[in-house]
């Protein structure tokens, strides 16, 4: 048979569909070494990219430079003619009834399927839950087309465990798990991905890369759960959680979590992933959807807790309020799904003068909070309350400025804060 894999690596042509986090720091690597471009649906963020304006921050000035002078990042999907590997890094939602919405990925396959040769492999790095590989492949390529997996076409499948606003951990020195629909295909996904990663994990199947990917973040979902809800337990003993967890993790296998709102689009969203499948094959997820449940009740418990404490020293609710971060997590500017947003949210409404405060305020969170955002990290004394949401670097060294100004501390950021979650 033709195609991929009788070809040289140097004649490896090979598209990534879905320039976002995931897929522009992958072009960005491998178009070091191979013949690749980038296909994003959306002209905005591919102008931007070309006009050498990345909104994550992931890549540098002079990277995109380079991008943009390869010409290969496009909207027009014809820039992925004449590929042989196609790598799908496009976003898994949920949608309002928190089931998967895979429509982005049904989308880009069917993007792909116009392009398809024989003996092509199509690569997933998208979240999913074990078995949608191959059920969206045979949904979307092999219904509407005469390819049939390793015989006209290939599959790999390998999770993406990137950690925006993480300098130590990056896509080339984390280990990455592969995996492929037969061996054939496993060779060239590894010599893709060896020539720029350092450390290669080969699972034994696709569902075992999926599930593997899975559970990374299912395992954090429900631990963060647990310490949720003893945080909330030992609040009721009025014992403080900091001054608990400082003690038990002393212990050498005491695993180090705190507890938190858990937003963006991958701990919260994949569980929902896995607990489907069960559904569907009729089995239990009832700890992974408890654990979901307990962190989705937490805005409101943080909320109240909140609350009480601007109770107990006596301020109105014409508080001056500092609110310190709105992105779902620390030094990225990522405000998908962000709890951190919803929670000054729900304070904003009862507490007229607070006031947010993010490095990486966007342009339409500056239009939406105009007259309750604040760009200065000066002059704390004219707050009443400071809210520690987000640990950014940004606030590393701030609190000796704060004076006498009270600070309820989300996230054990401060040493000696005047409360903590
Ligand atoms: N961001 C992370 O830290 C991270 C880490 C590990 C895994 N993941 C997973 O990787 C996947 C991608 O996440 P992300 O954060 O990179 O998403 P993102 O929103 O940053 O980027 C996705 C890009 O894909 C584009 N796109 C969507 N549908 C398309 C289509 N049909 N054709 C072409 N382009 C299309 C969008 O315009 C967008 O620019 C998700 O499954 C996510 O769960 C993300």
């Amino acid at each position: 048979m033709s195609g991929i894999s009788n070809i040289t690596k140097s004649k490896f042509k090979i598209a990534i569909i879905g320039l976002g986090y995931v897929g522009l720091p992958l072009l960005h690597l491998s178009s070091k070494h191979f013949n690749v471009v980038g296909y994003d649906k959306d002209t905005y963020r591919v102008n931007s990219l070309n006009n050498l304006y990345d909104q994550n921050k992931q890549i540098k000035i002079k990277d995109l430079k380079d991008l943009k002078n390869k010409k290969i990042i496009s909207s027009n999907e014809n820039i992925i003619r004449n590929c042989n590997i196609y790598i799908i890094t496009v976003p898994t939602p949920i949608d309002s009834r928190n089931q998967p919405d895979l429509k982005l990925v049904k989308n880009a396959l069917k993007t792909i399927l116009k392009f398809l040769k024989d003996g092509d492999l199509i690569i997933l790095e998208s979240t999913v839950y074990p078995g949608a590989t191959l059920e969206l492949s045979k949904k979307i390529i092999e219904k509407n087309s005469h390819f049939k997996i390793n015989k006209n076409y290939y599959l790999g499948y390998s999770p993406e465990r990137i950690n925006p606003g993480d300098n130590k951990n990056n896509l080339n020195n984390v280990t990455k798990v592969i995996s492929a629909s037969n061996k054939k295909s496993l060779k060239i996904v590894k010599s893709f991905y060896s020539k720029f990663i350092k450390n290669l994990y080969v699972a034994e199947s696709i569902e075992i890369a999926e599930s593997s990917k899975i559970i990374e973040n299912i395992q954090r979902d429900v631990n963060i759960a647990l310490i949720n809800e003893l945080t909330l337990l030992f609040k009721k003993m009025d014992l403080p959680m900091k001054k608990i967890l400082d003690a038990s993790k002393t212990k050498w296998n005491f695993l180090n979590f705190q507890p938190g709102l858990v937003g963006g689009h991958c701990i919260g969203i994949d569980p929902y992933y896995l607990a489907y499948q069960a559904k569907r094959i009729g089995a239990k997820s009832n700890l992974i959807l408890a654990g979901r449940k307990i962190n989705n009740l937490m805005i409101n418990k943080v909320y109240l807790d909140i609350s009480n404490c601007i109770n107990k020293i006596k301020l109105t609710n014409k508080a001056n309020i500092l609110f310190l971060g709105l992105t779902f997590k620390e030094n990225c500017p990522d405000f998908r799904n962000s709890k951190n947003i919803a929670l000054f949210e729900l304070l904003k409404k009862k507490y007229k003068n607070i006031f947010a405060h993010d490095p990486y305020v966007d342009q339409n969170l500056k239009i939406k909070y105009k007259n309750n955002l604040t760009y200065r990290l000066d002059n704390f004394k004219k707050y009443d309350f400071i809210i520690l949401a987000v640990k950014h670097n940004q606030y590393k060294n701030l609190q000796k400025k704060f004076g006498q100004t009270s600070v309820y501390d989300m996230k054990y950021f401060y040493k000696n804060s005047t409360f903590y979650l």
